[in-house]
């Protein structure tokens, strides 16, 4: 363990959480080089829907490298990328009456928010981007600019620019009508703030607490931004590729973002990959204008294309839905009795169990992590002060899978708050 200590920069976040030396992985559990095992309902912050190490993903990815097939090719025409984009197209798009051209921005996440951004001000030619409080979306400058906590955006040494936070529907900002403050802000020439390029949002905000908006609030959402020319750009990094029981977050609200970004699970086995969504007529990228060297990384794509496979196979979309119910009707039979101050929200297989009202420092919470972790279970928080436990499990989760790992966080949550 001293070698991480020794070497590894202090700016190492979730070992510390965690603090065991990983070694290998199947489905929902990790384990340690000891031998211990770990449920996970971390899943790699949502990188992980599949599972680890999902069985017919790695065959293909094993087939691929016995075949010699070419790892690295910047962004040159592979048979990979092709057939990744063929069956994306034709599993993911078509069939949702969806025509976005696909951009490869670089390979993580914040990658894509940064190139969506960069496009909403090229077409629209204004600066500012409407962000929410409470969201996340990267750490690289532009991405930074709209996430909105404190303590990483200190780190930024330089201004962070051309966002203006607006209010989630959540807590005090519940008590009024976030959109109508909206339009109030864009269409008076004296609120301060000139008419935004685009508004990015996340329809469960993560990283904030896990906190959904209404499908209300997403078509009144759509429908300011149609009547403002407005770009309206869903970050579905996180909750995208099936997590929320639909493959795009925003399909149960009817609407259609201008720009998607994913990234995380879209790698299908943890593989890094990002990609940006972009209505064809807002394609007016010149070559290489964005550029990169790790934007086709052709192991993700097999992978990615494999795991489109696994979501239609095991009718993935379905099992969210139905193991949803069962989480829920778990957590309100058997945690939320605990302590009547508990809270519980969320959407598909992204729940948090808020702890808010029985202390704000965060405390609380997490000492119910780390009980749950010494139990077998990882879990991690979000939030302010990160009260919220967030149940983040591979979508491949099986009912006995769940129930194990929420006795685990009820019997946790018993011990301490006792
Ligand atoms: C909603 C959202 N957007 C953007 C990002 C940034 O992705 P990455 O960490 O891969 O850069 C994250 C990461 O957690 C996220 O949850």
């Amino acid at each position: 363990m001293s070698i991480f200590e020794q070497v590894e920069s202090e700016v190492r976040s979730y070992c510390r959480a965690f603090p065991v030396v990983f070694d290998r992985a199947e489905g929902c559990y990790i384990y340690d080089e000891n031998g211990n095992k770990y449920l996970d309902f971390f899943a790699g912050a949502g990188a992980l829907n599949y599972g680890h190490n999902n069985p017919y993903i790695m065959e293909k990815v094993s087939e691929y490298i016995k075949h010699g097939g070419i790892l690295h090719a910047l962004d040159m025409h592979t048979v990979a990328k092709r057939t990744f984009l063929e069956d994306f197209e034709e599993k993911i798009l078509k069939p949702r009456g969806l025509d976005y051209k696909v951009m490869f921005p670089a390979p993580t996440g914040t990658n894509a928010v940064e190139s969506a951004f960069k496009l909403a001000r090229k077409v629209k030619g204004r600066q500012t981007i409407f962000a929410f409080q409470g969201a996340f979306h990267g750490m690289t400058l532009g991405a930074l600019a709209a996430t909105s906590h404190a303590y990483p955006r200190a780190a930024s040494g330089t201004p962070l620019l051309g966002i203006t936070f607006m209010p989630y529907p959540y807590g005090f900002n519940n008590s009024f009508d976030t959109i109508a403050y909206m339009e109030n802000v864009i269409s008076d020439d004296h609120s301060g703030s000139e008419v935004p390029a685009a508004i990015v949002v996340e329809t469960v905000q993560a990283e904030g607490g896990i906190i959904p908006v209404s499908v209300e609030w997403l078509r009144r959402l759509r429908d300011l931004c149609d009547r403002y020319g407005i770009l309206l750009i869903v970050d579905d990094i996180q909750i995208g590729c099936g997590r929320t029981g639909e493959f795009f977050s925003f399909e149960k609200a009817g609407i259609v973002p201008d720009m998607v970004t994913l990234s995380k699970s879209i790698g299908g086995a943890g593989l890094p990959m990002s990609l940006l969504l972009l209505k064809p007529e807002l394609d007016i990228w010149g070559p290489a204008e964005h550029n990169g060297t790790f934007r086709g990384n052709q192991l993700a794509f097999v992978a990615a294309d494999a795991a489109l496979d696994v979501l239609e196979n095991d009718k993935l979309l379905d099992h969210v839905k139905k193991v949803e119910k069962f989480l829920v009707k778990y957590v309100e039979e058997n945690v939320l009795p605990i302590d009547s101050r508990i809270e519980y929200r969320g959407r598909g297989l992204i729940y948090g169990i808020d702890f808010t009202a029985l202390d704000p420092s965060g405390a609380l919470a997490g000492k119910i992590s780390k009980k749950c972790f010494e139990k077998g279970l990882i879990i991690e928080r979000s939030g302010r002060n990160d009260t919220v436990l967030k149940i983040l499990p591979p979508l491949v989760i099986t009912e006995e899978e769940l129930k194990a790992g929420l006795d685990i966080i009820a019997n946790s949550a018993k011990e301490i708050i006792k």
